[in-house]
Order: C-alpha cells, then sequence, then structure tokens
C-alpha cells in the first residue's frame, strides 16, 4: 500500500513558470510538459536555469515540436555540464558523447527493457539524460519512468528505517552478453572489467538538489547488498525492486517525432517497452556527467524501538503492562 501519494506530493503547483520556460505537471509523482522555449536555437541562462529547476521538481520532463539537430542535442546537454561516452552503448567515432538507438527488422532492441537508472556502475553516475525521438513506431515503442522519490516514499517506515545506511553493489553485467568467447573478445572484457570495477552505492541517496530521499538500487545494474549473505541480499532486492513497477510511481510517455525526453538519473528509473519489433525506431540520446552519491545515515535503533515498538496489549513507559 502506498503513503503519501496525495494530488502533488508536497503540496507542489500544477504549473510554473520562470523566463517564460512553463512546466506543467503531467503526472502525479512525476513529468511535466515544458512549453516557452525553442531548443533550436540558444537557450539564455535564465531559461537554462528554469529547464534544471524543473527538472528536479518534476523528475522528468517533457518537450514536443523540437525539430532539432543532434549537434543543437550535444549543444543543449552540455549546458548543463560535461557529456559522458557510454563503455557500450552504439555511437559513432566523430561524436562519440550520441549514442544512436536505431532499431529495425535487422537490430532488434537491446538490453533497455529493464528498470534501471542510467550507468549505476559508474562510481559517479550520471546527473540526467536526454532522449529524443526521432522515428518512432505506428504503435508502441513507449518509455516507462518511475519515480524513485516515491517509491522510497512508499516503503514501510520499519522498511525505510532498515534500509537507510545500507550499500549496494552495482556491475555493468548485462553489457557482458555482448562479448563472446574469443580470445579476442574475452581480452576486451577483461579490460573493461579493469576499467569499470563494481561500484559500491548507497540504498538510499540524498538528491543533492531537493534533499528528498531516494531509493537506489535498480535491477539491470545492482547486484548485491553488502554485508549481507546471498539469500538475504536477493531477497532483499527483489523486494526493492518491486516498488518501482507500482503504477502509481509511474509515468508512461507515448513519444511522436520531434520530442524530447530529459529524465533527472539521480531520482527516477525507466524501461524502453521493446513491443514495437519489427518496426523501426530511432532516438538520439546523450547522457549528463554526475557527482558522488551521498547516502542517509543508518537509522538509529534507539529511537527506532522507543518510537515505533507498541507491545500487544499496551504498555507503560518501562515496557510493563498498566495495572487494570
Ligand atoms: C534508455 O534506456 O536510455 C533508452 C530508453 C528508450 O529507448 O526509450
Amino acid at each position: 500500500m502506498q503513503k503519501s501519494l496525495g494530488p502533488l506530493p508536497g503540496g507542489r503547483p500544477l504549473a510554473t513558470q520562470n523566463a517564460g520556460v512553463k512546466a506543467t505537471r503531467a503526472g502525479i509523482n512525476l513529468g511535466a510538459e515544458i512549453t516557452g522555449i525553442d531548443l533550436t536555437k540558444p537557450v539564455s541562462e535564465a531559461q537554462l536555469a528554469a529547464v534544471q529547476a524543473a527538472l528536479v521538481d518534476n523528475e522528468l520532463i517533457i518537450f514536443r515540436d523540437q525539430n532539432i539537430s543532434s549537434q543543437n542535442l550535444i549543444d543543449f546537454g552540455r549546458r548543463f555540464d560535461e557529456l559522458t561516452v557510454h563503455p557500450f552503448a552504439p555511437h559513432e567515432k566523430e561524436a562519440p558523447v550520441l549514442i544512436k538507438f536505431r532499431n529495425d527488422e535487422t537490430t532488434p532492441p537491446f538490453g533497455t527493457d529493464c528498470w534501471h537508472s542510467d550507468e549505476t556502475f559508474r562510481a559517479e553516475p550520471p546527473m540526467a539524460t536526454i532522449l529524443v525521438a526521432k522515428e518512432v513506431p505506428a504503435v508502441g515503442g513507449d518509455t516507462i519512468f518511475a519515480s524513485m522519490t516515491a517509491a522510497y516514499d512508499g516503503l514501510s517506515d520499519r522498511m525505510q528505517n532498515f534500509v537507510s545506511g545500507l550499500e549496494a553493489v552495482n556491475d555493468f553485467k548485462p553489457f557482458k552478453a555482448l562479448f563472446d568467447n574469443s580470445l579476442e573478445n574475452r581480452m576486451k572484457l577483461q579490460k573493461f572489467e579493469l576499467d569499470y570495477p563494481p561500484q559500491v552505492h548507497p540504498v538510499v541517496r540524498v538528491h543533492p538538489v531537493s534533499g528528498r530521499k531516494v531509493l537506489f538500487v535498480n535491477p539491470q545494474f545492482t547486484i548485491a547488498i553488502k554485508g549481507m549473505d546471498e539469500r538475504e541480499s536477493r531477497s532483499l532486492l527483489d523486494t526493492l525492486f518491486q516498488q518501482a513497477l507500482i503504477p502509481e510511481v509511474q509515468f508512461r510517455h507515448h513519444w511522436a517525432p520531434h520530442t524530447i525526453a530529459m529524465w533527472d538519473n539521480r531520482s527516477t528509473q525507466h524501461y524502453a517497452v521493446h513491443d514495437y519489433y519489427p518496426q523501426r525506431r530511432y532516438m538520439e540520446r546523450v547522457t549528463i556527467k554526475g557527482g558522488p552519491v551521498t547516502g542517509v545515515p543508518r537509522a538509529d535503533a534507539t529511537t527506532l524501538k522507543r518510537g515505533k515498538y507498541v507491545p500487544l496489549g499496551g504498555a507503560d513507559s518501562h515496557g510493563g503492562h498498566k495495572p487494570h
């Protein structure tokens, strides 16, 4: 059962407007439509600040009818910070920061139909991702997003306390399938393993701008909870992974050509629905560098016991039964 799923979490307004950039809420827990900005033209500092604020507030922002070039996309992304090069995603040598997801009858989509935050196998996972639809299928090919702040809020107090301060191991395991058993590929994989060793991140992170708590484990890259035995770790992760599957924390985005989705990778997960093959779908993406991941401190067990545990039948302040 979800807690705190009010009309707009935190009493937020349905729309905000700054520097002419309007963000109109489209989903209860995440998602807003952005209007009042043309991304084929230079973006002013004030517009950029408005987009940054809208991203943090809404976690996912959608821009429609933006017929931008690949260079426009790269330039827009660079206004936020450096762009990163994905070690395994398809790109061209001339513009390695630009990922091209070009799927058709001969190239089925690969690997994005699993809930994930982008690249949590990195020591500093990206802060945000921008994805542009160039060609979309007649039906299907949606992307589903989940607010991992709402996912955290929806855990019981006891589970929130239990997972606070835990750490999880993240690994690029799904991409290992890209390497066959040839000597050349085994050597390549070995090099990637050295360059991208497993990373430990907090299970609950604090968003560096909003200060909100976020559930930061995902089934694509999170492989274990540190310090637990494998069975415990697996069942806890399975429980936590379920949080992104709750419809109330999700927003399903249906693509049209020239639509842009930008998501805050610190507070969301997403799942690309692979239902459209063999239709064509062509998307371009840039990924913006992130910073260190800060966790919440370990829960104070003493407070938990005093504040929350009420023995069956009631108790006095010393834990004994009240006299009748
Ligand atoms: C991604 O996971 O970055 C791709 C999402 C999509 O293709 O919808």
